[in-house]
Order: C-alpha cells, then sequence, then structure tokens
C-alpha cells in the first residue's frame, strides 16, 4: 500500500473512531481486511493509555473472543487499567448503579460473570423462547392493526421500537406507562457512550435510568408478580448469589440490550431489503427463508458493529503483531461478518446464504444471552410485516434515511413507508 492510500486510511480511522463520522464503515472495513487481521491504530483514549489493535477478520476476532486466559472485559483487573469506562465510574458512588456504571455482566469475566449469566440465562433459552411465540405474535398483529388502514407508518416509531420493548417489558415486568422513558434512556445511552466518548448529558440518563430501575425493584418487592424482575428480587433476597448493585445493574442491562439492538434489527433490516428489491421479492414469495434471511441481515449489516473492547492479560503475539499487557483490541464484528475468506461475495446481501458462523451476536463467554429472543422476535417481526403489508415500500428517497452510525452500533431514526 503506497503512503498517500495509508495516511488516509488512518485519518479514516482516526473520524471512525472519534465517532464524528456519519459515513458507513465498510468500505474503510475492506481497507483494513486488505491490510491485515490485526493492524495497530491510534487510541480512541488518548496517548497515555496504552497501545490499540483493531480486529477486522473473522479467524482472529473469534480467537480473541474465545480466550479468556489472555483477555478480559475487565481492564480493571489488570495492573495496567488503560482508563476505560474511568470517567463514568468516578461518578458511580453519586448514583444507582446500570449496567454501565456497576457490575453486570458484560463488563466482568470469570466466576462472578458465570455466576450472574447463570441466574438469567433459563429465562433465554431456545424452548423457553419458542413458548413466547404466541404472545409476541400478538404485540405484531396489534401494532399492524394499529396503522393497517392509513395506508403508512412510520416504521421505526410504529413498529420496529414497540415491538421489542413490549417484549422485553412483559418478561421484566416493566409496567406500560413507563416505556417511553425507557426509550429516552436507552437510545441517549446508545448514542451518548462510546469508547473514550461521552455526551454531555449522559450521567443524567444513566442517573434517571438507575434511580428509575431501584424505584420499580422497591415497588416489585412489596407488590411481586409473575415476571423475571420478581424472581431475581427472590433470589437477591435469598443473599447468596446477587447483591442489590448486580441486582439494578442486572435489570438496567436486560433492558437496554434486551429492545435497543432488536428494534435496530427490524429497522435496518428492512431498509436493506428496500436496497434489495430481489431479495426482498424472493422473500416475499417464500416467507419460510425469513429464519435464514434474519442470520443473512445480522452478517451483512446487523446492529452491532464492534463488541466490548477486549483488553490484553498478558504480552503475546497475535497475527505476527506484539500485543502487550493491557494493551485494547477492538474487535469488529461487522468486519469480521464480511470477511472475503469466510464468505463468498462477502459483500452481498444473499437471503439464502447458508451461514457457518456470524459474529453479530458476538462469540465466546459473552456472545449474547439475548439471541434466541432476538432470533423470535425477528422472525416475527418480518413474517407479519411482509405477510400482512405485502405491498410495502419505502416512502421517501433511500438517500434521504437518516442513518446513524457509531463505533459500537447503527441505527435509523425514522422511516417513513407505505404499503
Ligand atoms: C438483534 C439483536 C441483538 C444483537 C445484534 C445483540 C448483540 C450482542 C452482542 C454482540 C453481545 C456481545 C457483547 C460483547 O461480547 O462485548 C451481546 C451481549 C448481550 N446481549 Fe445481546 N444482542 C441482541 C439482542 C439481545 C436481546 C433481545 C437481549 C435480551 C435481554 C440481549 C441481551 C444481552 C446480554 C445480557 C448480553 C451480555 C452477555 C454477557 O456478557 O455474558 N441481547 N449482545
Amino acid at each position: 500500500m503506497n503512503h498517500e492510500a495509508h495516511v488516509s486510511v488512518e485519518e479514516r480511522v482516526l473520524g471512525f473512531l472519534s465517532g464524528q463520522t456519519t459515513e458507513s464503515p465498510f468500505s474503510l472495513f475492506a481497507q483494513l481486511r486488505e491490510m491485515g487481521p490485526v493492524i495497530s491504530v491510534r487510541n480512541p483514549l488518548g496517548e497515555s493509555v496504552g497501545n490499540s489493535w483493531m480486529i477486522t477478520k473473522m479467524d482472529i476476532a473469534t480467537q480473541v473472543l474465545k480466550d479468556a486466559k489472555s483477555f478480559t472485559v475487565d481492564p480493571s483487573s489488570i495492573e495496567s487499567d488503560s482508563g476505560f469506562r474511568e470517567d463514568i465510574l468516578t461518578e458511580k458512588n453519586s448514583s444507582p448503579d446500570t449496567f454501565f456504571t456497576g457490575k453486570s455482566m458484560l463488563f466482568i469475566d470469570g466466576i462472578d460473570h458465570k455466576r450472574l449469566r447463570r441466574l438469567v440465562s433459563k429465562a433465554f433459552t431456545p424452548k423457553y423462547m419458542e413458548s413466547l411465540r404466541p404472545r409476541i405474535q400478538e404485540l405484531a398483529d396489534e401494532l399492524i392493526d394499529q396503522v393497517k388502514d392509513k395506508g403508512r407508518m412510520d416504521l421505526v416509531k410504529d413498529y420496529a421500537y414497540p415491538l421489542p420493548i413490549n417484549v422485553i417489558s412483559e418478561m421484566l415486568g416493566v409496567p406500560k406507562e413507563d416505556r417511553a422513558n425507557l426509550q429516552i434512556w436507552s437510545s441517549a445511552i446508545a448514542k451518548g457512550l462510546g469508547w473514550g466518548k461521552q455526551d454531555p448529558g449522559i450521567q443524567k440518563h444513566l442517573k434517571e435510568f438507575g434511580a428509575y430501575t431501584k424505584e420499580l425493584v422497591e415497588r416489585k418487592r412489596i407488590t411481586p408478580a409473575d415476571d423475571l424482575i420478581s424472581q431475581l428480587i427472590e433470589i437477591e433476597e435469598e443473599g447468596e448469589q446477587l447483591n442489590e448493585d448486580e441486582l439494578i445493574s442486572m435489570i438496567t442491562l436486560l433492558i437496554f440490550a434486551g429492545h435497543e439492538t432488536t428494534s435496530n434489527l427490524i429497522a435496518t433490516g428492512t431498509m436493506m431489503l428496500f436496497d434489495h428489491p430481489e431479495q426482498l421479492d424472493q422473500l416475499k414469495a417464500d416467507l419460510s427463508l425469513i429464519p435464514t434471511a434474519v442470520e443473512e441481515l445480522l452478517r451483512f449489516n446487523g446492529p452491532t458493529t464492534s463488541v466490548g473492547p477486549r483488553f490484553a492479560k498478558v504480552d503475546l503475539e497475535l497475527a505476527g503483531q506484539s500485543i502487550k499487557k493491557g494493551d485494547m483490541l477492538l474487535i469488529m464484528v461487522k468486519s469480521a461478518n464480511r470477511d472475503e475468506e469466510k464468505f463468498h461475495d462477502s459483500d452481498g446481501l444473499d437471503i439464502t446464504r447458508d451461514i457457518h458462523r456470524h459474529l453479530a451476536f458476538g462469540f465466546g463467554m459473552h456472545m449474547c444471552l439475548g439471541a434466541p429472543l432476538a432470533r423470535v422476535e425477528g422472525d416475527i417481526a418480518f413474517t407479519t410485516l411482509l405477510g400482512r403489508l405485502p405491498n410495502l415500500q419505502l416512502s421517501i428517497p433511500p438517500e434521504e434515511v437518516n442513518w446513524q452510525f457509531s463505533i459500537s452500533s447503527q441505527s435509523i431514526e425514522s422511516l417513513p413507508v407505505s404499503f
């Protein structure tokens, strides 16, 4: 690669990492894959906090994600802590915990991670998720009933957002009237928090989210119900497996992770189908292809751009690069999912593709707990949408669709459609 091209890649990486760019990252990722699977990048947290590496390809990404001996999600567990999340954690004592400020399974490893994950894993087995199908179907149908006669809707506001938030809220036992606030906090958190990035006002949202959850727990202590929060309170009150901070962190994680990404899958997935009309037609003609199509939409351009950074626990070599203890690894799952060595025509959308593995739900110990739920929701959401509104089409020119690309995720603000 010549010098000029290299400099421009570096600048693009910086723009991407600083969260300043609204550009789709795929052409940048393709350039990075050409350079190698492990690329040295300037640390988004500043020069003083160790080296950073971007992982661009499938084999190395899976290797890192499954190697708990060499890598951790929790930088405070190694001596050379990089300061990741420090600004936010310094405020910790002044507010109730959330999944981000407190001790949630997403940011810890080892036996504590296993203990926390085990407490809720039964509620997310594929078998249990299948049992929720009839209720999820009802919720999807209700949303379509509300718009069917109007001939148009905002697919984000009227369908992609309310479906997952209602599903996870019913599982957890979050009252209907509180769900609008969850949207405000979750989308502010999704947009406002990144690696070394914190939007002004984000503390306020995290605090309100934590305070609300604490108050909800108090209400449920007095009046328990048949829901996951009440079950977790029971475990907490037994005293050995879960403390109150962990309980609040866990609930905020389940609420946040349980809807934000799935909404994005439905909205951006629909947009990708609009962008590939021949694939959309094929799917409409045979709705039994939907589960395969959902996997391909997740691979092709899933909601997650990168999983949480991993930190090296030891000095080691990775694809010829010398990684030092404390270095930060940024694992670009969206790039790994376009790895030319793993997928034929990796930049093409093929809803019949036979996928051995994609990384849209991550991999290893922290692989998405909610993947079985997201899959059932995706299946029902697309089947209901295309089955009941076969003339679905985008009402604005595609270039006017407001995409939000960030380091860790992507979303669409609004998607006007007619049918
Ligand atoms: C299409 C929808 C979804 C996508 C693309 C997605 C993606 C991911 C990814 C990539 C991770 C791994 C993060 C990491 O390794 O740093 C993750 C973890 C997690 N997800 Fe999801 N997710 C989705 C839906 C859900 C749903 C519906 C839930 C339900 C509660 C959920 C709950 C979780 C939890 C609790 C974790 C943390 C697991 C752990 O650390 O052990 N997710 N998700």
